[in-house]
């Protein structure tokens, strides 16, 4: 595996500050146009997997969403009593316009809002039925202290469901690179009419993620049990790591 000197602040471990910094820029660049390239280069499977992670929770649930972005899986939380966190602010701003439309139009209260980041969650132990995180663990600075702060504010026998890129090993994270580096890049820059969009940086997120097999044990490591990671078919873009916190 790299070290993080030799790959720009990236390791399959976490992001080093500065190069945080200018993740957190990109990811907010792309708030216009998150949906659109998403839904290209997934073949529109981003909306199945959203609705597999979704599908965990039962009405009624506390449900906490880390890394909720610009709301793209919270707005459709329905039945549920939803916690978004993000350290962008922007992102809280937009995720909070479109997550709230949706809920007041249900008849629900608001959510709530938390401007963190994951391995320094501002909440008390023990809250939460179920957390989710799409497409957000990619980025944590500290992955194990970021599942480690998820498994505090679950409740026993609570359960932390996680969707991001598919890496089954390195093989496939080899094939997978090749897709991010020339066919994402053509999409976003057709989708922008930008040659320096964002997605030019993100896609070093996924070449330095790690694999499979290494989340499921850091969960381990971290105190989850039935620890599960597998690709999402049909195309193993995704995959999807499932733990719960002991009763
Ligand atoms: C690609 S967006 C995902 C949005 C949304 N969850 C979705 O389903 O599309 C990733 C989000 O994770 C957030 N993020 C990055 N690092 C994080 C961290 N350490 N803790 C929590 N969220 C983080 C980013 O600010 C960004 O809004």
């Amino acid at each position: 595996m790299a070290t993080r000197d030799a790959t720009g602040g990236f390791d399959p471990s976490g992001i080093d500050e500065e190069a945080w910094k200018d993740l957190k820029l990109q990811l907010e660049e792309t708030i216009p146009n998150y949906d659109k390239v998403n839904k290209l280069m997934t073949f529109g499977q981003d909306k199945r997997w959203r609705r597999n992670v979704r599908n965990h929770a039962a009405e009624g649930m506390t449900v906490l969403e880390v890394g909720c972005g610009p709301g793209s899986f919270a707005e459709d939380l329905v039945g549920l009593e939803v916690t978004c966190l993000d350290p962008s602010a922007l992102m809280l701003k937009f995720a909070k316009e479109r997550v709230d439309a949706a809920r007041n139009s249900r008849g629900e209260s608001p959510a709530n809002y938390v401007e963190a980041i994951a391995e320094k969650i501002p909440l008390p132990d023990d809250t939460f039925d179920m957390v989710f995180c799409l497409f957000s663990f990619r980025d944590f600075k500290d992955k194990k202290q970021g599942l480690t702060e998820i498994f505090r504010v679950l409740k026993p026998g609570g359960q932390l469901v996680i969707c991001d890129a598919g890496k089954a090993n390195w093989l496939h994270g080899f094939f997978g690179a090749i897709w991010m580096a020339t066919v994402v890049q053509w999409m976003a820059r057709f989708v922008t009419k930008d040659k320096n969009h964002p997605w030019k940086g993100l896609a070093r997120t996924y070449t330095h993620y790690g694999s499979n097999g290494y989340y499921r044990k850091m969960m381990r490591e971290v105190g989850y049990n039935d620890v599960q990671g597998r690709l999402l078919l049909p195309f193993g873009m995704a995959s999807r790591f499932r733990g719960k916190k002991p009763q």
